[in-house]
């Protein structure tokens, strides 16, 4: 008995000495589990895993990671990144509010500890999950020197490799699996770039090898011009805008939106701001929320037509939030090429209208969460923000169109997946720059289907790139449609017809 015990004590320690002096690192992954969660009581499905990874060593600079295990077959099943976009925002967004493994359920009272359950439409269901902090300064990642707050879309990108890179040394048993990247909003930029990275390291035989085939973009910013002019007529499609303000600004901007050119047209864009700036942006169905009110709109006092209040349900049993900031710029700052303004500067100080970010802002600055989930405490990172003003972050990498063409003609899939209720990134620019690829059409616009009803509409390209809108979806698809997400990212994975 002794020796056995001997024997497996000093394989344990010979593994511990392999990983950390061969590889360079800190933690192995046995101090990085995750073993239990203030305010969840149940069963973890899967196994996860959760720290931090230095990108340099001499600025102490450290990205945050939380890592989910496929509750599936997490030796075989993909190993996706997910990236929430801002930029500044945290990817526990995505965790707390679309796919993660757990539903909130708001504490009483507010801003008390806020109980957690299995969410039974996680995509840690049929893949492995990366949330990833970024870039540096963002959610629980940070640096000893703060002169790294300052970066750009490229540098994000090349930094987010070499995490990647360090990783993959912690978990090599995960480097076979088919790799993934995805993101939403502002990580239609994150995405391509570090695809674009990821895909030059494994042509410059950069090691370790990762095992990369493809990546997906949720109402994901893409082109600056052509994103910018897809709003008015979604706008008008939806029914905010009359036929004749349609026309009217049509004639006076002479259909460029992204840059007005004269006194007549900036008159006119105002107008239709006035028609819809009372509406939630991330998704026009939904109510906006006020933070006044100490509780939710729910369907009981709701003064929405029930057609309405059908329309903005879930299959979530905890509620929607009522309005999102931060995944995006508004509309009237959209996209351009320089630094990016942060949120607290584009607010001028005002309050933020509509939002509500209490579930997620109440976990995350718990101390004994920051404990169990391997984070630094409130001292090191500051407080836990959604969307930080700390960063600077210069928008320096152009069209993402070349990124697209680039990656999808070496043959990386791509699926570029649109809530259509969404107008802060509406589906109207994803679906006319993916066209504008110039990829002959291998599978017509049609409905996809789930449970036998329609769940959005399809439109497949050659090289593997595909364009997909959920219905009724906002900016956060699965934050609206967790049931639909999670069928259209399964089939797409497992390279089936969606
Ligand atoms: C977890 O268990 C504690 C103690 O039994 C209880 O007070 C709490 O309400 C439970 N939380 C949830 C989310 O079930
Ligand atoms: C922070 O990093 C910059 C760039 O590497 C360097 O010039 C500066 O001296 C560093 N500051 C501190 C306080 O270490
Ligand atoms: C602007 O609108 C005014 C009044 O409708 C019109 O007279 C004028 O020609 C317009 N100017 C331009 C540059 O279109
Ligand atoms: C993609 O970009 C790389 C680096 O610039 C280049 O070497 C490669 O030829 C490009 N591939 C395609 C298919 O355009």
């Amino acid at each position: 008995m002794a020796r056995k015990y001997f024997f497996l004590h000093y394989n344990k320690l010979l593994l511990t000495f392999l990983t950390s002096s061969f590889l360079g690192i800190q933690g192995v992954p046995e101090n990085a589990l995750v073993t239990q969660i203030p305010g969840f009581n149940g069963t973890f499905q899967s196994k996860h895993y959760a720290g931090y990874v230095n990108i340099d060593e001499s600025h102490g600079k450290k990205l945050y990671y939380y890592f989910v295990e496929s509750e599936r077959n997490p030796s075989k099943d993909p190993v996706v990144l997910w990236l929430n976009g801002g930029p500044g925002c945290s990817s526990f967004d995505g965790f707390v509010y679309e796919h993660g493994p757990f539903n909130f359920e708001l504490g009483k009272p507010s801003g008390s500890l806020p109980s957690l359950h299995n969410n039974p439409y996680s995509w840690s269901k049929v893949s492995s999950v990366i949330y990833l902090d970024s870039p540096v300064g963002v959610g629980f990642s940070y640096s000893g020197n703060k002169s790294d707050y300052v970066t750009g879309d490229l540098k994000t990108a090349s930094d987010t490799h070499a995490f990647l890179l360090k990783w993959f040394e912690i978990y090599p048993e995960f480097l076979k699996n088919p790799f993934y990247i995805s993101g939403e909003s502002y990580a239609g930029i994150y995405v391509p770039t570090l695809a674009y990275e990821v895909a030059q390291g494994i042509d410059a035989g950069v090691t370790p090898a990762i095992n990369f085939k493809g990546y997906m973009v949720g109402n994901g910013v893409a082109d600056d011009k052509i994103d910018g002019n897809a709003l008015v007529p979604f706008q008008h499609g939806m029914g905010l805008i009359s036929d004749e303000l349609y026309e009217e600004v049509t004639v006076a901007c002479n259909g460029n939106f992204y840059e007005p050119a004269s006194n007549n047209c900036t008159e006119k864009l105002y107008k239709v701001d006035q028609e819809v700036n009372e509406l939630n942006m991330y998704d026009i169905l939904e109510p906006c929320y006020h933070s006044k009110e100490p509780s939710v709109i729910t369907t009981v006092n709701s003064r929405l037509p029930m057609s309405f209040r059908k329309l903005g349900e879930t299959e979530r049993p905890l509620p929607v939030r009522k309005r999102m900031f931060g995944r995006a710029w508004p509309f009237k700052a959209p996209v351009r090429e320089g630094r990016v303004p942060t949120w607290p500067e584009l607010l001028n100080g005002l309050e933020v209208p509509c939002t509500d970010d209490r579930v997620a802002t109440a976990w995350l600055n718990n101390e004994d969460v920051r404990k169990a989930i391997h984070a630094e405490q409130t001292t090191v990172t500051g407080p836990w923000e959604l969307c930080t003003g700390k960063i600077s972050l210069s928008h320096d990498s152009g069209s993402m169109i070349k990124y697209h063409k680039n990656l999808t003609a070496q043959g990386y899939r791509a699926l570029i997946y649109s809530g259509d209720h969404d107008m802060c990134v509406p589906f109207t620019g994803s679906e006319k720059w993916t066209r504008s690829l110039g990829y002959p059409i291998v599978d017509e616009w049609r409905p996809w289907h789930v449970n036998g009803q329609v769940a959005g509409y399809i439109q497949g390209y050659d090289n593997n790139l595909i364009f997909l809108t959920i219905k009724g979806a906002g900016h956060t698809v699965p934050e609206y449609k967790p049931r639909e997400a999670l069928a259209f990212y399964t089939r797409w994975l497992e390279g089936k017809n969606i």
